[in-house]
């Protein structure tokens, strides 16, 4: 497997991510949602940079089956916790790839009414957009590979790799 991101790059730009969210939010309240499982590593290591009162909570969507394919099918697996009705919310994403559970995630949440709603996501694979979403917060912009890796799967392996690495298999 090649090495796209290395675990020294990663931590760094964390690191400036989370200041940068510090920065924005300064003396308020902040409210951090991971979307399972794929943001677990990086939400792990972004909320242990950021200088704010801050709450975690978790949601999980499927809307790939095993493969490397999306069904674009969004379903919400566990919802949250708590209402996040009037918080400054950043939803963690692994990575930003057509859109579609993004796109989903931002309407329902919406509905709940959040003071914010913003998003970080460590990658982005822009030339891969379906839907027309944005992040607020970005750590890497990346060509349009398959990658594992630092919380990202395939088929539900390599998520404990250090580094981003591209996945290369036969199509199909
Ligand atoms: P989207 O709905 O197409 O934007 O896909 C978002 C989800 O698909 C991410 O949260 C990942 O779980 C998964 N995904 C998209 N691209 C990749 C990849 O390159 N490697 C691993 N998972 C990916
Ligand atoms: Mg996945």
């Amino acid at each position: 497997m090649k090495v796209l991101i290395r675990r020294a790059a990663i931590q760094k730009r964390v690191r400036e991510v989370a200041h940068q969210i510090t920065r924005d939010f300064k003396g308020q309240r902040l409210h951090l949602i991971g979307v399972l499982k794929g943001a677990c590593i990086f939400l792990s290591d972004l909320v242990r940079e950021i200088n704010l009162d801050t709450s975690i909570d978790f949601i999980a969507v499927s809307s790939y089956g095993k493969g490397k394919q999306s069904s674009g099918q969004v379903r919400v697996l566990k919802d949250l916790d708590s209402s996040i009705e009037g918080l400054n919310v950043v939803l963690v994403e692994d990575i930003l790839d057509t859109g579609i559970t993004l796109n989903y995630l931002l309407r329902i949440l919406r509905q709940r009414k959040p003071k914010i709603l913003r998003v970080a996501a460590l990658l982005d694979k822009p030339s891969r957009r379906v839907k027309p979403v944005k992040g607020n917060y970005i750590g890497f912009s990346i060509p349009n590979e398959f990658v594992v890796g630092y919380g990202l799967d395939y088929a539900e392996r390599y998520r404990n790799l250090k580094d981003v690495c591209i996945l290369s298999l036969p199509p199909g």
